[in-house]
């Protein structure tokens, strides 16, 4: 048996939306990117979207629309994917890591207010694996010190914090529609959504070289626009989105079912819809799991073995972020996709429980 670590689906529908852009001859700026930007934003509970190349020229925009720069600071957890930090970074702004709760794997509240100071210009809460950070703690703490907060929702598409999805929680929200995700637009492609308006217009013309008009430029902008066939793909997808998230749900209550007591299976916070873009256990002798799985045809990934703070481009060796440290060496994701079958599932149990006799 192969199992893969992700699938994507495709299907008829899409196949046929991409060839009826094709047709059309409008290929950037149209229908297909306007109507996914109101329909991925509506999804999310957030006025207004702004579909961009991917999740790190999202965040880019977000750091731009901020005009995070030189002398500021952004807080972001170091437990992530790069692109959560390195825009701030591009920009001239230096990271300042906060730890993350060890069992939600997101920004732990209860380390925020120490790391707030004066040049804190803004906080990235990342939504790691799917399940929302402690947003109602987190917005608490910002607003006292006026700081904006930018939701790295990358990986949580549908996912919920008290019954509202992410997306809609803080000032602002980036996805990622990368082939592995939740919901992708058959490559690279990202978002930002947002209910605030006049950042949404600035940062509408950001991703656009700034313009006002065709030949008139009024910001040092970029083109990080999103093109009208991802957007039509993007739009078939966010159909099933509800569904697939269900179905992924599902199968992470299969895997709990079976890995119970085996391995340390993911939380899910009573205030939380966990999306399970991946499904995280942890366990010792992890390195040896993911070749005894990578022997039995099962694919796993590791979401991610080197922590932001410890990257050679990020420079910033000196933070200590003990929780951080150490789940990186324990974590491995296995297989998860909405068509991940009962089969499989319990194929891969198995393999843990003979590797764990
Ligand atoms: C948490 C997180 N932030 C940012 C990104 C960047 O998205 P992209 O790969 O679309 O640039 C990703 C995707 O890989 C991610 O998982």
């Amino acid at each position: 048996m192969q199992i893969n670590l992700s699938e994507m689906y495709v299907d008829s529908e899409i196949k046929k939306v991409v060839t009826d852009v094709l047709d059309s001859r409008r290929y950037i700026k149209g229908n297909q990117l306007r109507l996914f930007e109101e329909e991925f934003s509506s999804f999310c509970g957030a006025d207004y979207g702004i579909g961009v190349s991917s999740g790190t020229s999202a965040m880019l925009l977000t750091m731009m629309g901020l005009e995070v720069g030189q002398d500021d600071e952004v807080i972001v957890p170091s437990h992530t994917f790069i692109a959560s930090a390195s825009p701030a970074k591009f920009m001239g702004a230096t990271p300042v890591y906060v730890d993350i709760d060890p069992l939600t794997y997101t920004l732990d509240p209860e380390k925020l207010e120490a790391a707030i100071t004066s040049r804190t210009k803004a906080i990235i809460v990342v939504h790691l694996y799917g399940h929302p950070a402690d947003m109602d703690r987190i917005m608490s703490i910002a607003k006292k010190y006026e700081i904006p907060v930018i939701e790295d929702a990358c990986q949580s598409h549908a996912a919920e914090y008290k019954g509202r999805k992410t997306g809609s929680l803080a000032d602002m929200a980036i996805f990622s529609f990368f082939p592995s995700k939740n919901m992708t637009v058959a490559g690279d492609g990202g978002m930002v959504v947002t209910s605030d308006e006049e950042l949404a217009k600035k940062m509408s013309m950001l991703r656009d070289h700034g313009r006002t008009d065709k030949y008139l430029h009024e910001m040092l902008g970029l083109n990080l626009r999103l093109s009208e066939m991802p957007a039509s793909v993007g739009r078939i997808q966010l159909k099933h989105l509800h569904e697939w998230t269900e179905a992924r749900r599902k199968a992470a209550a299969r895997y709990r079912s079976l890995l119970n007591g085996v391995v340390e299976t993911p939380s899910e916070k009573e205030w939380a819809k966990h999306a399970y873009y991946v499904y995280t256990i942890q366990t010792e002798n992890r390195d040896d799991l993911q070749q005894h799985l990578n022997e039995n045809g099962v694919s796993t990934g590791l979401y991610y073995p080197v922590p932001v703070h410890r990257q050679p481009c990020m420079q910033a060796e000196d933070c200590v972020l003990p929780v951080t440290d150490a789940c990186v060496e324990k974590i491995l994701s296995l297989p998860m996709h909405p068509q991940l079958t009962e089969e499989q599932i319990e194929y891969i149990a198995d393999r843990i429980k003979e590797w764990k006799k």
